[in-house]
């Protein structure tokens, strides 16, 4: 890890100078990698494209804190200096001040590269990180879309971000080395997550792996090889998966796999990474899984 030297002399890590972070969308990801860095002590300012998506996902964000109070994680009162670190915003401008920023909005090539450049135009600091929480979309062409592509780098985190304890560092061609020594020392030394790295290829490691089994399991579901309560058992009772596949697309959401496996699809042509029918008709239909209330399963109780 590179070392920032300070005016007594002493060496300290430049990921210590990193207090503000940006979150860019407050979905599923962005409102749990908010909790997470606002319960590690970071000012964290969230933006979402209108009111009613900041209070989506502001109640979101206070339900996951609701729960640690509940289950005695954190008392009321810290659940309260937690919230008093976040600020909700409609302005891409109030992110001027942030020496991080991490989008995570929906997998949509032209709204993030869009993001990306506006991020680049309205953060000051010099050696900011501009990161994706991105599971599909190629580092390189959100680099290509700022003047800065040496600062942007994937920091890709696991659902539920409170719970999963990794996150992949995925430089593009062009990231500077002092990018992702920097975001590698925020992630482990500021928000205590473990990491891996991984080159700009779709699906990164993580998702290259998991995508084609989840989709294999759609595949077995669709020409009614077994039944979806029997897949899933099969797999938690018979492999120790804490759930099963089609359970964990619900929580990954339908909307996701399938640009996941398009994206895989699309880099790599091989057909076990193309998106099945029965997974485009559903997100299609809006059952998108345990956010929209059904998917593979129910979670309308
Ligand atoms: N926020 C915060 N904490 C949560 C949580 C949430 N949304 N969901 C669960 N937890 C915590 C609970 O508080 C509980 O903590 P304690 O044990 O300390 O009390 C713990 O997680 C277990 O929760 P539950 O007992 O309620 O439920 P569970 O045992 O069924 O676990 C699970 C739920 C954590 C989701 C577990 O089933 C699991 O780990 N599943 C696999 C998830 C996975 O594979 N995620 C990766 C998806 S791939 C991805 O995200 C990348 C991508 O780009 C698509």
């Amino acid at each position: 890890m590179q070392t920032v030297d300070r005016v007594d002399g002493a060496a300290v890590s430049p990921a210590s100078t990193f207090t503000r972070l940006g979150v860019i969308g407050c979905g599923l990801m962005g409102s749990g990698i908010a909790e997470v860095a606002a319960r590690a002590g970071l000012d964290v300012a969230v933006r979402e494209v209108d009111r009613s998506a900041l209070s989506a996902g502001r109640s979101r964000l206070v339900a996951s804190l609701d729960r640690g109070v509940r289950g005695g994680k954190l008392s009321e009162a810290e659940r309260d200096t937690v919230l008093g670190r976040l600020t909700f915003t409609t302005e891409i401008d109030a992110f001027g001040d942030r020496d991080v920023v991490v989008e995570a909005v929906a997998e949509n090539e032209q709204v993030k590269s869009e993001i990306f450049a506006a991020l680049d135009k309205v953060v000051s600091r010099p050696d900011a990180i501009f990161a994706s929480n991105t599971s599909s979309i190629p580092i390189m062409k959100l680099g290509m879309a700022t003047s800065r592509p040496e600062q942007v780098v994937g920091i890709h985190f696991f659902n539920p971000v409170p719970v999963q304890k990794l996150v992949e560092i995925v430089p593009s061609l062009l990231t500077s080395a002092e990018t992702v020594n920097a975001a590698q020392g925020f992630v482990t030394e500021r928000l205590g997550k473990e990491v891996i790295r991984s080159q700009d290829r779709a699906g990164f490691v993580v998702n290259a792996l998991l995508v084609p089994y989840l989709l294999a399991a759609v595949r077995m579901l669709e020409s009614g090889f077994a039944a979806a309560d029997d897949i899933d058992r099969g797999m938690v009772l018979g492999c120790a998966h804490p759930m099963g596949p089609l359970r964990l697309s619900d929580l990954i959401g339908l909307d996701t796999i399938k640009a996941v496996a398009e994206s895989l699809y699309e880099e790599f042509k091989e057909p076990l990474y193309s998106p099945p029918p029965l997974l485009m008709r559903m997100v299609d239909a809006g059952l998108l899984g345990k956010k929209s209330g059904r998917g593979f399963h129910n979670y309308a109780a």
